[in-house]
């Protein structure tokens, strides 16, 4: 199998050294397309790709090239990019790909081309990077009827959440996975759910056969969760994580992406670190969770190689249609209310009053001791209602004059299955 490797940045040279470090792995890199090759060619990786191989800075140069046979795009981003694969497509070369924005937003459309074209298009590495997630949902469970699918599919949230854990705030942490090079410099695709809520649609495609578009899921910041939660999501058995979910719910898709109370039972609330985790809901084999690292140039290259000698192999890919879906974002939990108030008689009536309005009954009242009066938070639970009808409840007592901040309101996940969630 003779690859032209697209990009050879973080994932793309990792691509070389797991391949060279494979003995008669019958993959070979023959051709590599970067901009800047001079630059790339004295990277310390470089030392990795086979001497005979061609460097251009012309795509031309590997899409067309005789002795390719996979084309591995490793470059990122959607435009000219998808324009590069459908012409290694329409050139019935196979594609190997870890582009989630690419596979989220035109995967039907590739897809559908690749069956044209009787080439195979995989994309492993685009969901928890070194997690076999894909393969496992499309190979290991394509024999149940998976009714949803839940998870940490963002390992930089992931670190700031479990670091938290500790007392420290979010900012702080922040700063401390910026310098470790697990944020970006401008973190918002990860903290307010937009890479997370791309990798959610791949899932449903292929775990709930439903079409979604990424612009349909409401996704929420993790930005607004401070220390403060951490000690009243402990005092009520949970912690907190970034999670995203998506459910098949009468023809709909009940799907989210945002900061939810997780039971410190739950695998989800075992997840540290950058670590990804996903757990599938099937109708007959009930929870299956996968685990691992979720990101970084080594976890991503070996899922990428894995889908290339999948090819070489010629292994056959379950493929079930997917058919589109609306997108509703409401969804039945028990809900977390962390209110910072300035302390004056009467604030619990007049915020039980506004719940008992919108209908929504309260669980729990937590109030930790040691806050100053002017700067008060406390904690109400609410039972299981739908997240519209809190949210209603939450806008209209944002209005209240004594409360210092917007309250906060969370989802809290429930387990179907006493052993996951
Ligand atoms: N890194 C991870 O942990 C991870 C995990 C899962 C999936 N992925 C996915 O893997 C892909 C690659 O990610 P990465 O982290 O390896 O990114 P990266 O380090 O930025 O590497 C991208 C490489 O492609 C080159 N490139 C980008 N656009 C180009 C263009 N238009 N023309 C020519 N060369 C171009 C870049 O060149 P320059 O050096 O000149 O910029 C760089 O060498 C992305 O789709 C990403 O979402 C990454």
């Amino acid at each position: 199998m003779r690859v032209g490797l697209l990009g050879f940045g973080t994932v793309g040279s990792s691509f070389a050294e797991v391949l060279a470090a494979q003995e008669g792995a019958g993959v070979r890199i023959t051709r590599i397309f970067n901009r800047g090759v001079e630059r790339k060619r004295s990277h310390e990786r470089a030392r990795f790709v086979p001497a005979e191989a061609v460097w251009t800075e012309r795509v031309e140069d590997v899409l067309e090239a005789a002795d390719v046979d996979v084309v591995v795009e490793l470059l990122g981003g959607l435009g000219p990019v998808e324009n590069w694969l459908r012409a290694a497509l329409l050139a019935g070369r196979h594609v190997v790909t870890a582009n989630k924005q690419l596979i989220a937003y035109r995967g039907a459309d590739l897809f559908a081309l690749a069956a044209e074209k009787g080439v195979q298009l995989l994309y492993g590495a685009a969901v928890a990077g070194g997690v076999p997630v894909i393969p496992g949902v499309a190979q290991g469970l394509s024999g149940d009827r998976l009714t949803r699918i839940s998870g940490i599919l963002n390992g930089t949230c992931n670190f700031i959440l479990s670091s938290m854990e500790s007392g420290a705030e979010y900012q702080e942490v922040l700063d401390r996975a910026q310098a470790a090079g697990y944020a970006e410099a401008d973190p918002s695709a990860d903290v307010d759910g937009l890479d997370a809520r791309a990798k959610l649609c791949i899932l449903a495609r292929l775990a709930l056969h439903a079409e979604i578009d990424p612009e349909q899921i409401p996704a929420e910041t993790i930005a607004s969760i401070s220390a403060v939660d951490f000690a009243y999501a402990r005092e009520l058995g949970c912690t907190l994580r970034q999670v995203s979910r998506a459910e098949l719910l009468d023809g709909m898709v009940s799907a989210g992406v945002g900061p939810m109370l997780v039971p410190r039972s739950s695998p989800i609330a075992w997840s540290h670190g950058t670590r990804n985790m996903v757990v599938t809901s099937g109708r007959f084999g009930g929870d299956v969770v996968f685990s691992g690292h979720g990101a970084g140039g080594h976890p991503t290259a070996v899922a990428v190689l894995s889908d290339v000698r999948a090819i070489a192999e010629n292994s056959a890919q379950v493929r079930l249609p997917a058919r589109r879906m609306k997108v509703v974002g409401d969804a039945v939990a028990p809900h977390y209310l962390r209110f910072v108030v300035a302390d004056e008689p009467g604030i619990v009536a007049a915020i039980a009053g506004v719940l008992a309005r919108h209908q929504v009954n309260i669980d729990s009242l937590l109030q930790h001791r040691g806050y100053p009066a002017e700067r008060l938070p406390f904690v109400i639970t609410t039972e299981p209602c739908l997240s519209s009808k809190v949210g209603r409840a939450v806008a209209e007592m944002a209005a209240l004059p004594f409360m210092v901040q917007p309250p906060l309101c969370l989802q809290m996940l429930v387990a179907d299955d006493p052993e996951t969630v």
